[in-house]
């Protein structure tokens, strides 16, 4: 089955086409992303409205260009997915409306994905895809998760951010220390430069039993060594070092614990913050470290992108799922309630 995927949740338009006739990376058939980074650049963060216009403008031009890259006509396709939600309402319309259309003209069935469900699923687009039952650690820039998956569409929270998200952190403390937005991958490159050990922060409630997290402290405690500091580049290079071990190790303190309360030894990692260098090895040690391993996919697939949504949406659509003709979104949007993936029964 050939399945367009377009994601338009926040500020990146995601094309991709999938075919589950090639098992794993060859299935992906091309993929490609417009990042808007530069638009909301001068604001400091996403403008909703910006963004939902952008959407507009560059997601038939993708479509076309995906298609061209794959080697496909439209009328190749035989299902069209599309982010339903969380996300901005304006910009997950563009993606709905378009791929409902689309749907439409070439009467194929389409599918809404629940874009948490998409990054879970990226891993298992690689070679040797883990099987559930595993536990996953969601972090984006909106969402922390760390999650028992017991199938493919069935998922029980297991512990979540109280306060901001892994990669908000990121970014938020990027900002206090005057670096551009989106700070979260410049504040990583920063700490490569910076000395292990020269600056140490909490490891925010990893003292206490539980699998929540909280960050928000952490960027305050930046701010003030950041304040009281020479404020030289070096300084600047040594705090994002700190915060990003900081970062790393409660990640990893709580994936071992949640690994242990599930009784596995398989993690996977998904999600913009999974393409952080030091998160990777960290997590691969302590997995290979206790004789399981973790599964990320290549960091082009961690950060959002059409593919996840072309994968996702795949498999739901072979099990029988799909959309009546109206055009809906769901901008709040709680994973545990999406009904299981079983072959044949939607
Ligand atoms: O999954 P994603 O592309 O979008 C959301 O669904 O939110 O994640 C974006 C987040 C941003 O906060 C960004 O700063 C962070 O992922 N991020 C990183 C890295 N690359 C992206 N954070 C730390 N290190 C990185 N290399
Ligand atoms: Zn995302």
């Amino acid at each position: 089955m050939r399945v367009l995927g377009i994601e338009t949740s926040c500020d990146e338009t995601g094309v991709a086409v999938y075919d589950t006739a090639f098992p794993g990376p060859a299935g992906l058939r091309a993929h490609a992303v417009y990042s808007q980074i530069a638009l909301h650049a001068e604001y400091g963060g996403v403008v909703p409205e910006l963004a939902s216009r952008d959407h507009v403008r560059k997601l038939l031009p993708l479509v076309r260009q995906t298609l061209a890259e794959a080697g496909l006509a439209t009328s190749d396709l035989d299902g069209v997915a599309y982010t339903a939600g969380p996300g901005l309402v304006g910009a997950l319309l563009v993606g709905a409306g378009t791929a409902r259309a689309l749907a439409w003209a070439l009467d194929v069935p389409a599918v809404g994905v629940h874009h948490m469900e998409g990054h879970l699923l990226a891993p298992l687009m690689e070679d040797d895809p883990p099987q559930p039952p595993f536990v996953a650690l969601l972090v984006s820039g909106g969402h922390t998760q760390l999650v028992a998956v017991e199938a493919i569409g069935r998922y029980r929270l297991l512990g979540e951010t109280l306060d901001d998200a892994a990669g908000e952190a990121f970014d938020k403390t990027a900002k206090l220390m005057g670096l551009p937005y989106p700070g979260g991958p410049q504040l990583a490159a920063l700490a490569e430069k910076g000395t292990p050990g020269a600056f140490r922060f909490a490891r925010p409630m990893t003292d206490r039993p539980g699998l929540d997290f909280s960050f928000s402290g952490l960027k305050t405690q930046v701010l003030l060594a950041w304040q009281q500091s020479d404020q030289s580049e070096q300084t600047r290079a040594d705090i994002a070092r700190g915060f990003e071990d900081a970062v790393v190790d409660t990640l990893a303190i709580k994936c071992e614990r949640a690994l242990d309360a599930a009784g596995s030894n398989t993690l996977v990692i998904a999600g913009g913050v999974g393409a952080n260098k030091r998160l990777r090895a960290k997590l691969q040690a302590m997995c290979a470290h206790r004789g399981g391993r973790a599964c990320f996919p290549r960091p082009a697939l961690c950060t959002d992108n059409g593919a996840m949504i072309a994968f996702a949406g795949a498999l739901r659509l072979e099990a029988g799922q799909r959309e009546d003709a109206s055009v809906n979104v769901t901008p709040r949007w709680d994973m545990a309630l999406l009904p299981p993936l079983v072959a044949g029964k939607p």
